[in-house]
């Protein structure tokens, strides 16, 4: 059975422009594949601290060393990791906030980017441990980036993902979304018939 894991990154939750997109994504890919196990993380439903010395201290204690708290942050951890195992598709919704990915998003890829666990060194440099993944990215966006300089999220999270070992990453844009609303609704219609396509 194929498991499927949503990652909602808005600030909106489930009404986020970029949330809706990755629904439609899932929705889609149910009609197609109804025995798909879906897995739903919402960021800003549930919050995932902010990375702190004493969180990653956690990460490094060794496991019969660690403190009750450092094993609360490490069960935590785990528990993101092993949805993110279990999974064989990922769609991530991520609007641009201020030039970047939301905080929530950066939070959560602190917790699990994991030395032994997610990603390890070796003599060739690193090599990320989550192999057989696909990904699909719902990037939302008030203005225009893709494909120009100032599109500092593309490659920080194609970067980020493969280096926990998520090499095929697909990118969906629906940008343009503060223009005017005639340009919203044109772009999310676009992204849309895109993402049902990619679905099917
Ligand atoms: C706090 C905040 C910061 C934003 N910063 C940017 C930005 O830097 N560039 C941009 O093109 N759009 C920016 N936007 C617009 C969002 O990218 C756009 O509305 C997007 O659709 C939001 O997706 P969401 O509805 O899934 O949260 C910003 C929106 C918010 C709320």
């Amino acid at each position: 059975m194929t498991t499927l894991l949503q990652i909602n990154s808005s600030i909106h939750a489930g009404q986020g422009q970029s949330s809706q997109l990755a629904d439609v994504f899932v929705a889609s890919f149910l009609e197609n594949n109804p025995e798909t196990q879906v897995i739903k993380r919402d960021l800003a439903d549930e919050t995932v601290p902010h990375l702190t010395a004493e969180r990653f201290g956690a990460f490094l204690a060794k496991p019969e060393e660690r403190t009750e708290t450092q094993r609360s942050v490490i069960a935590y951890s785990d528990e993101l990791i092993l949805e993110l195992t279990q999974a064989d598709i990922l769609a991530l919704g991520v609007p641009m906030y201020n030039f970047g990915i939301p905080s929530q998003l950066k939070s959560y890829f602190d917790h699990i980017a994991r030395a032994g666990i997610t990603f390890r060194y070796t003599s060739n440099g690193p090599e990320g441990l989550l192999k057989g993944k696909k990904a699909y990215v719902f990037a939302t966006r008030g203005g225009v980036y893709a494909g120009t300089v100032l599109d500092s999220q593309t490659n920080y999270v194609r970067d980020f993902l493969g280096f926990v070992g998520i090499s095929d990453v697909v990118f969906i844009y629906a940008e343009s979304l503060a223009i005017s609303p005639d340009i919203r609704e044109e772009s999310l219609a676009r992204a849309t018939v895109e993402t049902r396509r990619l679905a099917a």
